[in-house]
């Protein structure tokens, strides 16, 4: 299976510079997944039609329609073209207090609205440092139980994102082959991504781990010449 370059936008960009990175993405035949930030899903989704390319969401709401101000329901994601969302990214559980019940419901939400969920799990340094990387990335995986549709994981260190730090090949390695033995025991059978600071410099060595299945890129997804360079390199692993 060819390893997957999912590209988490974050609050980055505008309509012009979306569009003009999706164009020239689709004009290379590239099959990156594209997570912009809302306002740039109708243009995204409009650009990239006819292409290889997903496009999905960088959060859902765990409500259907109805009177929820500021929420997006997982129906509205996928009449604005969505097939993916992300679940559980670290900024969401650090910064919007997210945990697992929620992010359950957020999961439950997706899969009945039609979406596929790529669900974040990842330890801080000072867990890490503790000794309870393993302990703490078991506890957000157990959020996925009895979870459909699910696209893929995704590690994330915490320490390693937007930081410049990226975790150690075999550092990725030993968590990915933990998690997979984890999902064994959920059923799950998906691709493993290793996020957090992947750049074109250390996103080979990253892509050759066997349990690396594929990468989610933040900054470095923002600029065609680096999103490329990471795109080969997993084209070629
Ligand atoms: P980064 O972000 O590549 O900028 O570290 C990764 C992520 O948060 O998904």
């Amino acid at each position: 299976m060819p390893k997957i370059v999912a590209a988490n936008w974050k609050m980055n960009l505008r309509r012009q510079s979306a569009c003009e990175l999706v164009s020239a993405l689709k004009a290379e035949g590239r099959k990156c997944w594209l997570f912009p930030a809302f306002p740039l899903l109708g243009p995204v989704a409009d650009t990239l039609i006819g292409g290889g390319l997903r496009l999905g969401a960088q959060d859902v709401s765990p409500e259907p329609d109805g009177a929820f101000t500021g929420d997006v329901s997982a129906e509205m994601l996928v009449d604005a073209g969505c097939e993916l969302v992300l679940v559980g990214h670290s900024e969401r559980r650090k910064q919007h207090g997210e945990l697992g019940d929620l992010l359950a419901r957020k999961l439950k939400r997706a899969a009945e609205g039609g979406l596929e969920t790529v669900y974040c799990v990842g330890e801080t340094l000072n867990q890490r440092k503790a000794g309870k990387a393993r302990e703490v990335v078991k506890e957000h995986l157990s959020t996925l139980q009895g979870a459909r549709k699910v696209a893929a994981v995704a590690y994330e260190p915490v320490w390693a994102i937007g930081t410049g730090e990226t975790a150690t090949p075999a550092q990725a390695e030993e968590m990915h082959a933990f998690i997979r033995g984890e999902l064994k025991t959920l059923g799950l059978d998906v691709p493993i991504l290793y996020g957090g600071s992947v750049k074109p410099g250390n996103a080979r060595e990253l892509l050759a781990q066997a349990h690396v299945d594929g990468v989610l890129v933040g900054g470095a997804s923002l600029k065609l010449e680096s999103l490329r360079a990471i795109d080969e390199a997993a084209l070629e692993s």
